[in-house]
């Protein structure tokens, strides 16, 4: 780690003096907000005073360009001024910032320390986000029926979708009007006793939402925020797979209690599940534990399981983690069909396995 790209990163930042002050960029703190990705992308903020001489962004971003290992440099400039304002700090004299992106495959992205500290919202009870290295392994199934089943248990539950790439929470939970508005507040949709707050209700089903970091973080603050959810026990969040800008979005917008990471049982899926979970580790989210859904299948007609995608994944994955095996859900055809007709399983056919499983993994993450 002596040489890492961080440290080249400020050696080269030392060697830039602001004629102005005669203080080296970083220990002046005017470079500051330093993100780096493991592929070299690099992006940081240069305060710039009014009497700075702007050919200092040139000056800083070909210094950090010709970085060995460095791929891509984005200097966002700030005024000093502001920033000082706005941050009730003097520009020029606080240390720098830095923080490692928890996103290691996407474009770099605003480090936690440029914005604001996590807003709390007490109303909303224990706020759990529910996420996947991968789509389809069953992560909005199993948000839905665990929100449903805590809500069973007598919980004042809330449930937020927040998968841009497949909000379909409003299907799997029967609901799909607008929800309505009343003066400065969004009233929450509810259905089989779970209020209901859903991306999917801004945008056309069926069209592909593509929003960029900044958008993504004003909807989940404006969830969170404008929308009437009363007092809640429990806020559920469906995360989209992987470890983009919703999760990041998330985790800087308010302070997530914990996360339940949702696998299946292969090798595939357990690898990108581990990814997912140690970026909520690395920002501070304890992982509650490991759903492994579609551990097997279980035939309808016989009630026999049958292992079909290998086993252990949700196991081994736990392991790695250092955290609980919440449960394993079988693969049981009318999950399927509950969702598709907004009947979650432990609402359609409580007794089944599959029904109880996720049940089961309620009363865990109740206790
Ligand atoms: N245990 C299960 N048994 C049967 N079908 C399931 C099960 N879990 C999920 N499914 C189905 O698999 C598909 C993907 O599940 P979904 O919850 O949408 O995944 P994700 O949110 O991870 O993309 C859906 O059609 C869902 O109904
Ligand atoms: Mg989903």
């Amino acid at each position: 780690m002596t040489d890492s790209l961080t440290s080249r990163i400020d050696r080269a930042l030392q060697t830039i003096v602001n004629p102005r002050s005669g203080q080296d960029v970083l220990a002046s703190g005017q470079v500051r907000d330093i993100a780096t990705t493991t592929d070299g992308k690099v992006r940081l903020s240069l305060l710039l005073a009014s009497n700075d001489d702007a050919t200092m962004a040139r000056t800083v971003r070909q210094a950090v360009e010709g970085i060995d290992g460095v791929t891509d440099v984005r200097v966002d400039v700030k005024d000093a001024g502001e920033f000082a304002a706005e941050r009730g700090t003097s520009a020029g004299s606080a240390a720098p910032k830095r923080a490692a992106l928890p996103v290691m495959d996407a474009a770099p992205q605003a480090p936690r320390s440029s914005v604001p500290a996590p807003t709390l919202y007490p109303n909303l009870g224990t706020i759990i986000a529910v996420s996947s290295g991968k789509g389809g392994v069953g992560k909005s199934t199993t948000t839905v029926n665990l929100a449903v089943a805590l809500a069973q248990m007598g919980k004042k539950v809330g449930l937020m979708d927040a998968d841009i790439y497949g909000p379909n929470i409003p299907r799997m939970m029967g609901v799909d009007s607008p929800p309505p508005v009343d003066g400065e507040k969004i009233i929450p949709l509810e259905a089989h006793g779970v209020k209901i707050m859903s991306l999917g209700f801004l945008i056309e089903r069926d069209q592909p939402a593509i929003w960029r970091g900044p958008i993504i973080m004003k909807i989940i603050t404006q969830f969170l925020r404008d929308v009437a959810w009363g007092k809640l026990d429990y806020f559920l969040v469906d995360m989209p797979p992987g470890t983009g800008d919703a999760q990041l979005s998330l985790v800087q917008a308010t302070q997530v209690t914990g996360a339940v990471i949702v696998t299946t049982p292969q090798e595939v899926a357990v690898g990108d599940a581990l990814r997912g979970a140690k970026m909520f580790q690395r920002v501070n989210v304890p992982v509650f534990g490991v759903v492994e859904n579609m551990s097997y299948f279980e035939s309808p007609e016989t009630g026999k399981p049958m292992a079909i995608f290998g086993t252990g994944g949700g196991r081994r994955l736990a392991e790695e983690l250092g955290v609980p095996l919440l449960g394993e859900v079988p693969l049981y055809p009318p999950v399927l069909e509950g969702g598709d007709s907004g009947m979650p399983i432990v609402v359609a056919a409580p007794e089944s396995t599959a029904a109880r499983k996720f049940v089961e993994i309620a009363k865990l993450l109740d206790k």
